[in-house]
């Protein structure tokens, strides 16, 4: 029988209808946890995998009146949530030359401005609660040699930033705040992804495969769970041993 280290608990995961969050939504509920599941198109296959206890909801995570209506559908259908997993994100590879200033506010809007606002609708609920926890996506990719992603890394350094901040101002109330940086991984978002990039990006791992979303979701489980209640501000590298951040 799996270990319910996350019964009772109501979690929110955006980006829930493939890949990364998909996994960490389905390991969550393996877990006890009650799902809401987020994402641009209702992630209805998801929630079909998980059954009961879990609710599907469509909603843009890059504007607050996204995140001001999946609230009140969480409140209503499932409680105030304990822990809020900002997964959604997005990586389009634009070198400089090509960049603009809507594909620059987009990437952070997508990627940065979800958690503040997650934070924003999120923070006080968990507050009356003394518990939470927030799981935000940034990339190991920072730190790699990778042309085309300057906005991308702009907006996943500065999602540690946030993390290390919102930590201290959380942490009475016992609400956690903590990044993972996930190496390249198996998801339709990387489908595009030339082998001969991937074979590249193994190599230079520790451990040399593709990394599975799996892979990225157990460091997430225990970031969540109660184990991990001394563990706050801190930026995971989850890569198989790529890329070690100090
Ligand atoms: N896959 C990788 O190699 C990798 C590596 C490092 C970090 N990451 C990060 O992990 C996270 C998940 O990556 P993935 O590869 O599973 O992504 P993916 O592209 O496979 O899936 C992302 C999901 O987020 C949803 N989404 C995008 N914009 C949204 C919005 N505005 N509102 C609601 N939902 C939205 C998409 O519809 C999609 O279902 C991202 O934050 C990504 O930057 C991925």
């Amino acid at each position: 029988m799996a270990n319910r280290t996350h019964e009772g608990r109501i979690a929110i995961v955006t980006g829930a209808a493939q890949g990364i969050g998909r996994e960490i939504s389905l390991q969550l509920a393996a877990r006890g946890a009650k799902l809401a599941l987020v994402d641009l198109r209702k992630p209805v296959e998801t929630a079909e995998l998980i059954g009961n206890g879990a609710i599907a909801i469509q909603a843009d995570i890059s504007v607050d009146s996204g995140w001001a209506e999946l609230a009140a559908t969480v409140d209503k259908q499932l409680g105030e949530a304990d822990i809020v997993v900002n997964n959604a994100g997005i990586y389009p590879n634009i070198t400089i030359d090509e960049l603009d200033l809507e594909a620059w506010r987009r990437t952070f809007a997508v990627n940065l401005d979800s958690h503040f606002y997650s934070a924003k609708h999120f923070v006080p609920r968990m507050r009356k609660k003394k518990w939470g926890r927030f799981v935000n996506l940034s990339s190991n990719s920072i730190g790699l040699p990778i042309t085309g992603l300057s906005h991308y890394m702009a907006a996943k350094m500065g999602v540690i930033g946030f993390v290390r901040g919102l930590a201290n101002d959380v942490a009475a109330d016992g609400i956690t705040v903590n990044a993972i940086l996930p190496a390249l991984t198996n998801t339709p978002g990387t489908s595009g992804v030339p082998e001969e990039f991937k074979k590249n990006i193994w190599e230079g791992q520790a451990i040399k495969r593709f990394a599975e979303p799996a892979d990225i979701a157990g460091p997430i489980l225990f970031l969540t769970s109660d184990d991990a209640r001394f563990m706050t501000g801190q930026a995971l590298v989850v890569d198989g041993g790529q890329y070690k951040i100090s």
